[in-house]
């Protein structure tokens, strides 16, 4: 399934400012999985989750989902990069992402939760609460698989 025009527009609608915005324009020089950097890993679980609530009618609070979505790797470094504060990365950042997109946005509690909650079930403790919290829970393992996947048969 593919995103209409008018799909586009309402993604545009939501997250557009903040594409623009340029401690997001960071996510640009992270890599995420192979050639993929951060900031398309996050516009890739954006369209998912879209796609995700549409072809499954969940109904979801839209900008909530597209703003979870965005941020939720919003933790700005690059985890291949040998550093300390980047030890326990899977478990850590998206903790430092939610932390991040209050300190830069404001976002409200259940976009916070939302982001605080996508590496269910590697953080056990840490379950989603909200339809949103879930479809951007599995929209990023769908993307990350994807993802890493590609640049294995890269290789
Ligand atoms: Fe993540
Ligand atoms: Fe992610």
């Amino acid at each position: 399934m593919r995103l209409t025009e008018a799909d586009k527009k309402k993604i545009e609608d939501v997250i557009g400012a903040l594409r623009m915005h340029s401690a997001v324009c960071r996510m640009q020089r992270y890599v995420q999985h192979g050639e993929v950097s951060t900031f398309e890993h996050c516009e890739r679980v954006v369209r998912a989750s879209y796609l995700l609530d549409k072809t499954l009618h969940l109904h979801s609070n839209k900008k909530d989902l597209l703003m979870g979505a965005f941020l939720h790797d919003f933790y700005l470094y690059d985890w291949h990069e040998k550093d300390d504060s980047h030890k326990w990365h899977g478990f850590f950042h998206a903790a430092k992402a939610a932390r991040n997109a209050r300190a830069h946005f404001n976002v409200n509690p259940k976009v916070e939760q939302v982001i605080k909650t996508h590496m269910w079930p590697l953080n056990i403790t840490k379950i989603p609460t909200s339809r949103e919290g879930w479809i951007v829970c599995l929209a990023d393992k769908y993307v990350s698989t994807a993802e890493t996947l590609a640049m294995r048969t890269r290789k």
